[in-house]
């Protein structure tokens, strides 16, 4: 049997990011039967154009790994009570060639703040639906306080976290084998 493949996606371009240590965590959450894969480059999109039709690189390998991926997970921070312009701007270059379109999905936002970046979140669960994502009300997660939660070596510490990651990626599973039934 194939193994389910998982791409990943950090909205922090950070080194040792809350974020993207969240994604670590969850790739060793994932059992042995899921290819799990963190996607690296957001920082090299250009800036999008709808009027840019010309091939790119970093584009069309961000497409086809969304492409050949069964579901999508994203995890990001929020600034200024927004989704990061990076993220968006990838999920911009794929709104009309729709390689999202009816693709499990989890949304994950992450702060040190009690928050836990739900403006971020809301916002990113409203370009998801735009995008034709499949997902259901166990598909999103805002996680406040994020760092009484990390080690130094950004590993969870926080049973309950842990907890709700393990549910967050079984509920992205059974999404991935409801649309293969
Ligand atoms: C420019 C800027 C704006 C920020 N705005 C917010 C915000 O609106 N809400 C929030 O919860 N945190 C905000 N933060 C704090 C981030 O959540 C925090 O830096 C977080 O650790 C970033 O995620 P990372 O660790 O994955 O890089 C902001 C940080 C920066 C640098």
């Amino acid at each position: 049997m194939n193994k389910t493949k998982i791409l990943a996606i950090s909205g922090s371009l950070r080194s040792n990011s809350t974020n993207t240590n969240i994604l670590k965590n969850i790739g060793k959450i994932a059992a042995k039967d899921i290819d799990f894969e963190i996607f690296e480059g957001l920082e090299k999109f250009p800036h999008f154009n709808p009027g840019f039709d010309e091939d790119n690189i970093v584009v069309s390998d961000f497409r086809k790994k969304i492409q050949k991926s069964d579901a999508v997970i994203i995890c990001t921070p929020e600034y200024a009570f927004g989704v990061p312009g990076v993220l968006k701007n990838a999920l911009d270059w794929i709104v009309s060639t729709g390689e999202l379109n009816d693709k499990p999905v989890a949304a994950i936002s992450a702060s040190p703040l009690n928050s836990g970046g739900d403006k971020a979140l809301a916002s990113l669960l409203l370009t998801l639906t735009a995008l034709g994502t499949v997902k259901n009300e166990k598909s999103a997660l805002s996680i406040p306080n994020i760092k009484q939660k990390l080690n130094t070596a950004g590993e969870i510490t926080d049973e309950s976290l842990q907890k709700s990651l393990t549910l967050l990626l079984e509920n992205l599973i059974v999404l991935v084998h409801l649309k293969k039934e």
